[in-house]
């Protein structure tokens, strides 16, 4: 199973990698090729779409007001599951894609003991065992995996209640509803963190590419792969460059 997913992964990278381009300059490690953007994008805009629809039907009373968006409030109910449907299918590529990068390991499970220096920027690196995904961007991405399969299956229940009996509707609205909550707080942690909160996240889902500073700041563990070289060390020369570059009148 795990070697025809690789393959399947490896075959959509080339394809896409076909039809878009990615370019590497210098000073720059390619972080995420056009597959991996054009899945995400996918699942960020069904997901916004699947949000937003949902709040309308959720509260109309507080979110009338998003109806208009989708052709009314009848309309929002139709499109709905349609936008969740398109986000699921989405994101179970995007599951391909990524599984095998977001592994709990041992190093994730010490990250997260760093949580509150991470939160705090206290430590200027990550620490060198901080590879491509850190342990908070794992948690988030399993988060969404277990969201996700709820959705579907309340989802679905909901979908069908003329067939399904009262009781599981009722429960289904409830679960669905505490996996969106769930899922809204990841996403406004998550575009905090993939924005300001570190400065050249976001242009890696743009162009694909990261500086290398970035890396060995944010993802030392990856960047001591891709190059070769000890991100530490890299740090203290730039450091020192930079210093030196101040200095000189
Ligand atoms: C619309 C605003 C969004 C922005 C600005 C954004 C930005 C980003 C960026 C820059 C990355 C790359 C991080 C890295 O390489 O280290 C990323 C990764 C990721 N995105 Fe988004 N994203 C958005 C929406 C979403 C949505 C709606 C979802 C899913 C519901 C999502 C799921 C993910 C996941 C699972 C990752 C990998 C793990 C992580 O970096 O947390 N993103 N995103």
């Amino acid at each position: 199973m795990s070697s025809s997913v690789e393959r399947f992964d490896r075959e959509a990278r080339e394809e896409f990698g076909r039809h878009g381009r990615t370019v590497v300059h210098r000073g720059e490690l390619l972080r995420h090729p056009v597959y991996t953007r054009v899945l995400h994008w996918s699942v960020a805009i069904s997901f916004i779409l699947a949000l937003l629809s949902g709040f309308a039907i959720y509260s109309p009373w507080l979110y009338r007001w998003l109806t208009p968006l989708f052709g009314g409030g009848a309309m929002t109910r139709l499109l709905h599951p349609w936008f969740a449907l398109v986000f699921t299918i989405a994101f179970f590529f995007q599951f391909l894609n990524w599984f095998r990068a977001m592994r709990w390991t041992e190093a994730d499970r010490r990250w997260t003991r760093r949580l509150k220096a991470y939160v705090t920027n206290r430590e200027k690196l990550e620490a060198p065992e901080t590879g491509f995904f850190n342990g908070g961007q794992k948690l988030y991405f399993w988060t969404i995996v277990v969201s996700a399969v709820l959705f579907l299956i309340t989802g679905i229940l909901m979908w069908f209640d003329d067939v399904t009996p009262r009781w599981v509707v009722a429960v289904s609205y409830v679960v669905h509803d505490i996996a969106a909550l769930i899922m809204l707080a990841g996403f406004i942690i998550h575009i905090y963190e993939g924005t300001a909160a570190q400065p050249g996240t976001f242009r890696s889902m743009i162009d694909g590419t990261v500086s290398r500073a970035w890396a060995w700041t944010h993802h030392p563990g990856w960047y001591a792969d891709v190059t070769g070289r000890d991100p530490r060390k890299d740090y203290e020369d730039a450091r020192e460059r930079n210093e030196r570059r101040q200095n000189t009148p």
